[in-house]
Formats: structure tokens, sequence, C-alpha cells
């Protein structure tokens, strides 16, 4: 452990922090005294949008690690290079994320949307549990009003039997929000929180999917979207209001808490969502779960039937 413990900031981890909400959320988490690790594509813009981010906010305490997020082993594998350089994590915010117009299937045999949006972020926060716990933090799942009108898939969360873009990024936001009302239930009393976040409709790269949708996109983005800056609000709020300390399994809007989407609010769904990711999850190779010993170290232990597999 190295940079971590230098000094006494607190840690946070911003995924998708390239562009967008993640790098404005990270550029403000920095300026707040936290220590961050931006998390991107390692092909993609990251290791330069840190350097520039150093040069903006004078800190020192800004780092890079690549991982594709698609990859629910790549999550993993970040959670273990997070690990060997920083001892605790304050802040976890899952923001990585995507909307993708035509099905890809990924190698782990999952729709990429929810590999992404969902799995990923599933594996990465159970994978960071005992970092998280060591520091009382905080997990902030930057979720979407998108969920809304999501139908629920468990049966079919992959979407083989029809794929539209919409509904299959709908639905991996109400996984997001299901996901994190099951998390909070299970981390009660434990000293971690988490919280899901909508930030609005934001001018970032989102849906830049090229074609007239794509430019319909970056048209409504230019009239109505609101600034990164003010779509990482609420997500920096969240990560750092010292009146948030403690408060867990919300979802929030403009630093408001609103009623989750009306299917996220199913428990038994919720329950049945987890299942499901920890065996997707033992599918792809990388079998991570809830702690089996939960009840004798402070975490909850729901009980639930395992899922098979759809
Ligand atoms: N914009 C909106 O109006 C809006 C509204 C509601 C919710 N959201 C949510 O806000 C979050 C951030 O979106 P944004 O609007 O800021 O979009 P964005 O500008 O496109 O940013 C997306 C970020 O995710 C990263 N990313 C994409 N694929 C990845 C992968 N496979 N592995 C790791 N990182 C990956 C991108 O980095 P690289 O491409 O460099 O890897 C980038 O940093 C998403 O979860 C989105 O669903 C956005």
């Amino acid at each position: 452990m190295t940079d971590g413990s230098d000094t006494n900031r607190p840690v946070a981890i911003v995924t998708g922090a390239s562009s967008g909400i993640g790098l404005s959320a990270a550029k403000a988490l920095a300026e707040h005294g936290f220590t961050v690790v931006c998390v991107s594509r390692g092909n993609g813009a990251g290791a330069q949008v840190v350097e520039r981010l150093r040069a903006e906010t004078g800190s020192s305490g800004l780092h890079y690690l690549p991982a594709d997020l698609s990859r629910p082993r790549e999550a993993v594998a970040l959670a273990s290079a997070f690990r060997e350089r920083f001892g605790r994590l304050d802040v976890l915010v899952n923001n990585a994320g995507a909307f993708v117009p035509g099905r890809v299937v990924t190698d782990d045999g999952l729709e990429l949307t929810f590999a992404l949006n969902h799995v990923s972020t599933f594996a990465l926060t159970l994978a960071l549990l005992p970092e998280l716990r060591a520091a009382g933090g905080r997990v902030v799942t930057v979720s979407s009003n998108a969920a809304m009108g999501a139908r629920l898939q468990l049966d079919d969360p992959t979407s083989e039997r029809r794929y539209s873009g919409w509904s299959a990024y709908a639905w991996s936001k109400l996984c997001n929000q299901l996901f994190t009302a099951e998390l909070a239930r299970r981390l009660e009393g434990s000293g971690v929180t988490a919280n899901a976040v909508h930030p609005g409709f934001v001018a970032t790269s989102f849906g830049h999917v090229g074609g007239p949708m794509g430019g319909l996109v970056r048209l409504a983005q230019r009239l109505f979207g609101r600034t990164p800056e003010r779509g990482a609000d609420t997500v920096v709020w969240l990560a750092s209001a010292p009146e948030m300390r403690g408060r867990s399994g919300g979802y929030y809007v403009d630093r408001r808490e609103r009623p989750f989407a009306p299917r996220a609010r199913d428990e038994e769904a919720q329950r049945r969502l987890w299942s499901l990711s920890e065996a997707l999850l033992e599918r792809a190779g990388v079998p991570i779960q809830w702690p089996a010993d939960a009840d004798q170290s402070g975490l909850r232990s729901p009980s639930h039937r395992a899922a098979a597999v759809p």
C-alpha cells in the first residue's frame, strides 16, 4: 500500500471518469480534498484526462486505473489493483455506463449494456466491500429516471428474446436501483451506505451513437442538456456531504430524495436480481459473492434461493 496511506485524505473511486458526469465528479471530489482513482477503458482518453485534472486542480491525489467494465473479470482485477495501492475506500462512485443501440454479446455471454451498467457495478462493489467497510464508506450508483418505465427482465436479463437499445438501457438502470435497495438492506448497521442518483438530462458523450439518432441526441443535449458539472452535483453531494453520513437506501434527484422506480421497490425482485447476478458471475468464472459469514461479520444475510441462469 502506498498512494492512499501517504496522507489522511479520504479515497474515492470514480468509474467512467474520462468524460461527462464522471469527469466532473472526479474533479469536484479532488477539489474537496479526496484522493481520486479515475477509471475508464485503457484505450480511451482516461490517462490524459487525469493529467489534465491534476494541472487544473493542483491536486497530486489523482490517479488512473484502467478497466474495461463490460468484463466483470476486469472489475474484480480493478479491485485487486486498488487494494495493492490503497487501504481504504471512502467513496465508490459507480458511474461508468453506456447506451448500446444494437445488441452486442460480450465474451462472457452477457448483453453489453447489462454487463457494463449492472453486472460490473455489482462485481466491483462486492469486491471492494472490505475496503469500504474499513472506511465506513459510501457507495453512490448513477442510475437514471429511464428506469421509471423499464420492464422487469429477470427472466431475460440479457435481452435475448427482444432487444431495443432503450429497453436494455432502462432495464440496466432499473437494475442499479434494485441493487442499491438490496445492498443498503444488507449493509444496515455496517457503517457503509448505498444510494442511487439520477443526474438529470446532461450534455455529455452519452448516446453519441452516430446516424440520425446520434444527431438527435446531440441536438437535444445542446438545447436542453445541463452541464456535466451540474449533472455531477448530486453525485458529489451524496459522496461527500456531512449531512448524508449514515443515510442509505435512497434515490436522489437534485439533492432531494425521490421514490425509486415502481418496479425497483419490489423486495422479491431485489433479492432475485442479487441472486441472479451472483449466478451470472459464477458462470463467467468470477465467483464473487456476498460474504458467507456475513452474520458473524456484522453484515446482513437475507435468505434467498439460489437463482438458475435463465
Ligand atoms: N447524460 C445523461 O443525460 C444521463 C442521464 C441519466 C443517467 N446517466 C448516466 O450517467 C453515467 C455517465 O454517463 P455520461 O452521461 O457522463 O456519459 P459519457 O460522457 O459517455 O461517459 C461515460 C463514461 O463511461 C466510461 N465507459 C464506457 N464504457 C466503458 C467500459 N466498457 N469500461 C469502463 N468505462 C467505460 C467512458 O470511458 P471510456 O469510453 O474512456 O472508457 C466514460 O468515462 C452513465 O451511467 C449514464 O447511464 C446519464
